[in-house]
């Protein structure tokens, strides 16, 4: 009998990635989202909101595992991030799921800032669960940077927090160690994901200008406060855990290609 997965945030960026690399012959698969796609396979998808509450006892009916990878970090993080996790977490213990796997991110102890407190929160409801678990903690996709680095790209300088550091790692690579934890074998804490290399903002700006052929002058936007000084310190970064292969380079030369 297949491993029963059900995979939360299923329409995100890391959970369009990990749909794909936990389907295979020994697992079974149900996306979830609030609003599943029309034209994919019905069977496949269910209707959850993590913050109204609805559809989460149907999402878990008969799951194994649980791959908690929703997220709304431009939205209600209380709402869906903490409560929404809570939510789900109750039901998955009434459910007797085995592994609730909860995607995390690496630093979300050290560094203060709202969406990394309630990702710290959810992380303390999972480990205060009856269900058994595992938390993985992620660096920063490289998508995640591009995407910012987009949003600055019409303006003629770009001012930027330079002295940041990050560890931006491939989302399939990131996928890919997470679907290794999608098993009924609970592994709690499981250890960072990680891309191959540490680098500065204005060093990854500067590549990213390099590749695409933009020639930006990169300005240091100051950025006081305890959150910035402890991403500039490294806290974000797990130099230790470098899972990831693909360079932020390489990345960008392909999606820009
Ligand atoms: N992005 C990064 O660089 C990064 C790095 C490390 C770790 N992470 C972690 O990885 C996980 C996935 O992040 P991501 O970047 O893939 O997020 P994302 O692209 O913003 O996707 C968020 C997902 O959550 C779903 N969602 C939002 N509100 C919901 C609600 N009320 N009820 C149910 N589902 C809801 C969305 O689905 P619908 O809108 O279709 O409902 C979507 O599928 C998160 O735990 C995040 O903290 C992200």
């Amino acid at each position: 009998m297949p491993t029963q997965i059900l995979l939360t945030g299923a329409t995100g960026t890391l959970g369009t990635a990990l749909r794909p690399q936990l389907q295979n012959a020994n697992r079974d698969v149900r996306a979830a989202s609030r609003s599943p796609p029309a034209d994919d396979d019905d069977e496949a998808w269910v209707a959850m909101d993590l913050a109204g509450g609805t559809g989460i006892r149907r999402a878990v009916e008969d799951i194994d595992v649980v791959v908690h990878a929703a997220t709304a970090p431009q939205g209600d993080t209380e709402a869906v991030d903490v409560r929404g996790t809570e939510r789900l977490l109750q039901a998955a213990a009434d459910a007797g799921v085995s592994n609730f796997v909860y995607v995390s991110i690496v630093g979300v102890d050290e560094i203060s800032f709202s969406y990394y407190e309630h990702k710290l929160a959810a992380e303390r409801a999972v480990e205060a669960s009856a269900v058994p678990s595992t938390i993985v903690r992620a660096t920063q996709f490289h998508s995640f940077i591009a995407d910012i680095l987009e949003t600055v790209s019409w303006l003629p300088v770009w001012p930027l927090p330079t002295g940041i550091r990050l560890q931006p790692i491939d989302v399939r690579e990131a996928a890919d160690a997470i679907a290794d934890h999608a098993t009924p074998d609970p592994a709690g804490r499981g250890p960072d994901i990680g891309g191959p290399e540490g680098r500065t903002v204005r060093d990854l700006a500067a590549t990213y200008c390099d590749v695409r052929g933009l020639r930006r002058p990169i300005v240091r936007l100051p950025f006081p406060g305890e959150t910035a000084a402890a991403f500039r310190a490294g806290d974000g970064l797990c130099p230790d855990r470098t899972v990831g292969t693909v360079t932020w380079e390489e990345w960008v030369t392909a999606r820009y290609d």
